[in-house]
């Protein structure tokens, strides 16, 4: 390990002051890098993220880097492409959670996803990471709606070649959301629907999402550790503390984990506490796993 990177000193020393004993590091580091590179981990950070943590995100990614591995990461664009529509005068209107997406929203969606893309790129490669810009050529996609939604896509298949010769070169890919139909017009895609179809062509160990709260919160506030979907599933769905919000990320969750196998999990955490979260036990985060139910 390299102190050149400028993030990563820090980021080993919270790792070291939360582990119980050094075994823990290596248990973890050996696990992740067993499976291919590009099967370790999906990891989704939406535009907010990039907005308001770009160099802790950065940091977060080139220290995975400087322990050889190599995620795969989606991310959005959301507050990013809400500021340059409205400047744009064409303003966004939302069906069921889908950004409506006319002709003329389609060369500023490019633009802003592109920018987002690179920013992101740069600086992983500022903190000393690789990665790969991949903005779009991964998702093919078929259009939703077009009268209700215009050029909303649902992808179809996902392309792997960009994604695998990056893991190659042991880069970090990095996907935006844009999606092409198959004859070749571009279409805005739900970072969620996105996650999912590379999700289901991956099996990834670790789907991980990196979000400001750093987890899903119980009825107090705090981050809630762990969720065993088999045993606490239907308890929380009809918890009265549990907002629409949160019911539809864990609905979303479980369907993912459906689509895996047992031994994959999901992790919801912060850039800051990512190391933590992947490298210890007790975890810095909400970790939600399938789990079994015990038939009696
Ligand atoms: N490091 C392990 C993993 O990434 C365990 C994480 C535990 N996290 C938690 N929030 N309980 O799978």
């Amino acid at each position: 390990m390299t102190s050149q990177l400028p993030g990563v000193r820090p980021t080993i020393v919270r790792l070291l002051s939360h582990m119980r004993d050094g075994k823990e590091i290596r248990e973890y580091l050996q696990r992740f890098s067993g499976v291919d590179q590009e099967r370790f981990a999906v990891i989704k950070v939406g535009g907010a993220v990039i907005q308001e943590d770009l160099d802790g995100l950065a940091t977060a990614l080139a220290f995975l880097q400087s322990v050889g591995l190599s995620p795969v990461v989606v991310h959005g664009g959301g507050p990013q492409l809400d500021a340059a529509l409205s400047e744009a005068g064409i303003g966004t209107e939302r069906i069921n959670g889908l950004r409506v997406t006319r002709e003329a929203a389609i060369p500023i969606i490019r633009e802003t996803l592109t920018q987002a893309n690179l920013q992101l790129v740069d600086a992983i490669r500022e903190a000393g990471g690789r990665a790969a810009a991949v903005p779009r050529g991964v998702f093919e996609a078929q259009l939703v709606d077009e009268e209700k939604l215009g050029r909303v896509g649902e992808p179809t298949k996902v392309h792997l070649e960009l994604v695998a010769a990056a893991a190659r070169a042991g880069q970090a890919a990095i996907l935006g959301c844009l999606g092409e139909t198959h004859d070749g017009r571009l279409v805005n895609i739900n970072a969620d629907s996105a996650v999912r179809a590379l999700v289901h062509a991956l099996q990834p160990y670790k789907v991980v999402f990196l979000t400001g709260t750093g987890g899903l919160l119980d009825e107090w506030g705090d981050v809630l550790s762990s969720i065993n979907l088999a045993t606490d599933y239907s308890a929380l769905m009809q918890a009265e503390w549990v907002n629409g919000g949160m019911r539809l990320k864990l609905e979303e969750i479980k369907r993912l984990l459906d689509d895996l196998p047992l031994s994959s999990s999901v992790s919801i955490t912060s850039p800051a506490e990512l190391a933590r979260e992947l490298f210890t036990h007790a975890g810095a985060g909400t970790l939600i796993r399938r789990g079994e139910t015990i038939l009696s």
